[in-house]
């Protein structure tokens, strides 16, 4: 087909030498199939920043690191400068992710680059060399639902022990190729060490993954393996091979309110210093 606008820098640097056809216009990327040498590979081009809908949403972008403070300053005022930092600090959280993933073990579609607002990466396929469908697009018996579910779990805790979390895993982005589920979509991915939701995502991302394959397996639709493997991490006790219960025992110890609230007041008073210290500045 004639090459998109978005994907001729790609061509001009000998990155693509042809794009196929297109696979899918989402939400916030058009896919294309494309050709770099004998490889047929995926193209995902960016949306720009005021077609996209929710993902810039604050908690996504919480615990982020930027180069430097001018980059920050920049970014938390929106000037032109600063929003370009964003839009690209936003798509390179993708193919971020995607590294630091594949490093880790969790199958993702091997990244390439991330050029001019465009991720370079494997395309999945299914048995037949065919883009693979989405898990929503598969029919799946009971055990299938529990194997890939179980697959799934496991995935996670690899993210996990990472110190990854999807932020967005659901049945439209797990790809299904010959051997299992493929996570994909990862441009809001959050770091599960710095960012205040962690537990909240982590928590969505596999209740998401229990009512989906709950529907084929109803015994799934108790179980309570987030907050296990939440449990876990931030214990320190989560390992890439721990084996989990879906059950977590319920808290019976009285809360400690004294203790929160103490808490609470001691946050309160450095944000004030924070604040003295930087109208100061
Ligand atoms: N590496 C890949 N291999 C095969 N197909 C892919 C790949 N990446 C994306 N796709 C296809 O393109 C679709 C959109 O990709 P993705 O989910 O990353 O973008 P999106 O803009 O967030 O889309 P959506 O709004 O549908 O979630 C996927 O559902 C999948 O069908
Ligand atoms: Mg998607």
């Amino acid at each position: 087909m004639k090459t998109p606008k978005r994907i001729q820098p790609l061509v001009e640097e000998g990155l693509v030498d042809d794009v196929l056809r297109q696979l899918m216009s989402g939400k916030e990327a058009t896919v294309y199939v494309v050709r770099c040498g004998e490889e047929i590979r995926c193209a995902k081009v960016y949306k720009e920043a005021n077609q996209r809908s929710f993902h810039q949403a604050a908690s996504y972008q919480e615990g982020r690191k930027v180069k430097n403070s001018r980059q920050a300053r920049a970014m938390e005022k929106g000037t032109r400068y600063g929003r370009k930092m964003q839009e690209e600090a936003w798509q390179n959280a993708e193919v971020d992710a995607l590294y630091r993933l594949a490093a880790a073990g969790v199958r993702v579609p091997k990244p390439y680059i991330c050029f001019e607002g465009v991720l370079l990466m494997d395309l999945v396929t299914d048995a037949a060399g065919n883009a693979a469908p989405r898990l929503n697009d598969v029919e799946l018996s009971e055990a299938q639902a529990l194997d890939y579910h179980a697959q799934l779990l496991q995935q996670v805790v690899l993210m996990l022990c990472a110190g990854v979390i999807h932020g967005d895993l659901s049945e439209f982005n797990i790809l299904v190729d010959a051997e299992g589920p493929v996570i994909i979509d990862l441009p809001q991915a959050i770091d599960a060490a710095s960012n205040t939701e962690a537990a909240v995502l982590l928590e969505r991302d596999v209740a998401n993954l229990a009512s989906y394959f709950g529907r084929f397996a109803p015994q799934l639709n108790h179980t309570q393996y987030g907050k296990e493997m939440w449990a876990l991490y931030t214990a320190g006790l989560l390992r890439t091979d721990t084996a989990l219960t879906g059950r977590v025992a319920a808290e019976k110890r009285p809360a400690n309110v004294g203790a929160v609230l103490h808490e609470i007041q001691l946050a309160r008073r450095e944000e004030e210093d924070r604040q003295r210290s930087q109208q100061e500045m």
